[in-house]
C-alpha cells in the first residue's frame, strides 16, 4: 500500500480527487445554467477548461512514462473533450445558451472516467502489483540507503543485485 501511494506521488496522478473537482465544477455550471445565472455558468466552463486541461497534462504524462499501451486513444478522447468545452465558452461568450450541450457534455465526461480513465487506473494498479514493478521500487529505495553488506543481511538480494552493490 505504502509503495502505491508512493508510486501515486511520482506519476502525479489521483484520479479520484481530479474528476471529483471536474464533476463538481460541471454540475456548478449546470445549476447556474438552469437557474439563469449565465454569467456564472460561463466563467465555470472557463475553470472547467482549466481543470480538464490540468488533468488531461497529467494523464497524459502518466500515460507516457508508464508506456501505456492504449494512450493514444486516451490522449486523442482528451483532446475531444477539451476541444467540446473550448467550444462551450466560446459559444456562452456569445449568449448562445444551450442546457442541452451541457447535459450532452457531462455525460461525454462521465463515459470518459468510467472507460478511458478506469482502464488506465487498472492498468497502474498492475503494474504496481507486478514483481518486477515490485523489485524495481525496492533496489531504487535500498541502493540510495544500504551498503551491500547491509543490503544482503536484510535479505534484500530475492530481487538480484542492487546497482549500489554492482558499483562495489
Ligand atoms: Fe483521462
Amino acid at each position: 500500500m505504502e509503495q502505491q501511494l508512493q508510486l501515486r506521488d511520482e506519476l502525479g496522478y489521483g484520479y479520484d480527487s481530479r474528476d471529483a473537482n471536474i464533476l463538481e465544477v460541471m454540475d456548478y455550471v449546470i445549476f447556474n445554467a438552469e437557474h439563469g445565472c449565465a454569467e456564472r455558468a460561463e466563467k465555470g466552463l472557463q475553470l472547467l477548461l482549466s481543470n480538464t486541461m490540468e488533468h488531461a497534462r497529467a494523464e497524459n504524462t502518466a500515460m507516457l512514462s508508464t508506456y501505456y499501451p492504449e494512450r493514444t486513444r486516451h490522449e486523442l478522447d482528451h483532446v475531444v473533450i477539451c476541444k467540446t468545452i473550448a467550444a462551450l465558452c466560446w459559444r456562452w461568450s456569445r449568449s448562445q445558451h444551450n442546457l442541452n450541450d451541457l447535459y450532452e457534455l457531462r455525460e461525454v465526461v462521465l463515459h470518459h472516467i468510467g472507460t478511458h480513465d478506469k482502464n488506465f487506473e487498472r492498468y497502474l494498479m498492475g503494474r504496481m502489483s507486478a514483481p518486477a514493478s515490485h523489485c524495481a521500487t525496492v533496489r531504487r529505495q535500498l541502493s540510495s540507503s544500504l551498503r551491500p553488506e547491509e543490503f544482503r543481511l536484510r535479505g534484500g538480494n530475492c530481487c538480484g543485485p542492487t546497482e549500489a552493490a554492482l558499483t562495489y
